[in-house]
């Protein structure tokens, strides 16, 4: 079996660069129909899928694999966006589960460390499904934290030090947020092909595709901006088209 970077980039070969946000407020019903219908409706303008808590806690272990069955059905792959941040052995359990509810990689946080983050790639590498890291998040307060000055060896801010334990720790790809162009091609630089780089914050959030993508981001994490949108298939075949 290829690995999780692998099958990803095999499927945006013919579909693109959008991974689905598929976040749905609390009020909505029907959360597992209306999942399996944007897979259904969505999936030729979509290389993955991405749930949030939004559905990991309201539905079942069955209606949760079902959606991820449906996904691969269709030949995507589907991301847990939990933001892992834990000791060892929580990080362990906790991803086991995932892969058996059929999940193919993970986002974690690594401010849990570099040796955590080592043992969380290992195992999930050994299981053919994947590792996203935290480098920086796309809400403008995140400036505050994620570009803190740090003296770690040498001064440098958060992100830089996040970007290099993705390296270090082999982690597939690092999360940057679409608000923050110029430190996408900051990363895009430092890791080359190394590590892939996902952006959210398109649309409603305020990123812009084509930029984002100029700037060297290679798959765009897109949720309200379709879900919302009065055609959700024209919106995503549009951002497909401008991530080409
Ligand atoms: P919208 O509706 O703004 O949804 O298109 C964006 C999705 O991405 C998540 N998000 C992030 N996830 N790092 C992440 O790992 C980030 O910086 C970040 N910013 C937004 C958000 O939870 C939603 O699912």
């Amino acid at each position: 079996m290829a690995t999780f970077k692998t099958r990803l980039s095999q499927i945006s070969k013919s579909n693109g660069k959008v991974i689905l946000a598929n976040d749905y407020d609390s009020s909505e019903k029907n959360l597992q129909n209306k999942t399996i219908q944007n897979i259904k409706k969505l999936n030729p303008y979509l290389c993955a899928i991405k749930l949030n808590f939004h559905l990991l806690l309201p539905l079942s272990s069955k209606e949760i694999i079902k959606i991820n069955k449906t996904a691969h059905d269709y030949g995507l792959q589907t991301i847990a966006d939990i933001k892992l941040n834990d000791i060892g052995n929580t990080n362990r359990v906790t991803t086991e589960h995932l892969w058996n509810l059929g999940f193919d990689a993970v986002i974690a946080n690594p401010i849990m460390g570099l040796d955590s983050l080592k043992n969380l790639v290992k195992s999930s590498h050994k299981e053919k499904n994947g590792v996203i890291t935290l480098c920086h998040m796309s809400a403008p307060e995140a400036r505050l934290s994620y570009d803190m000055e740090i003296k770690m060896g040498k001064k440098q801010q958060l992100y830089q030090l996040f970007l290099n334990w993705a390296l270090t720790a082999k982690v597939d790809g690092i999360v940057v947020g679409a608000t923050f162009p110029k430190i996408i091609q900051y990363c895009s630089k430092q890791a080359g092909k190394n590590l892939s780089i996902f952006s959210p914050g398109v649309g409603t959030q305020g990123g812009n595709a084509s930029e984002v993508i100029s700037s060297g981001t290679d798959y765009l994490i897109v949720g309200r901006t379709i879900l919302n949108a009065k055609n959700p298939v024209n919106v995503a075949k549009e951002l497909q088209s401008q991530s080409i």
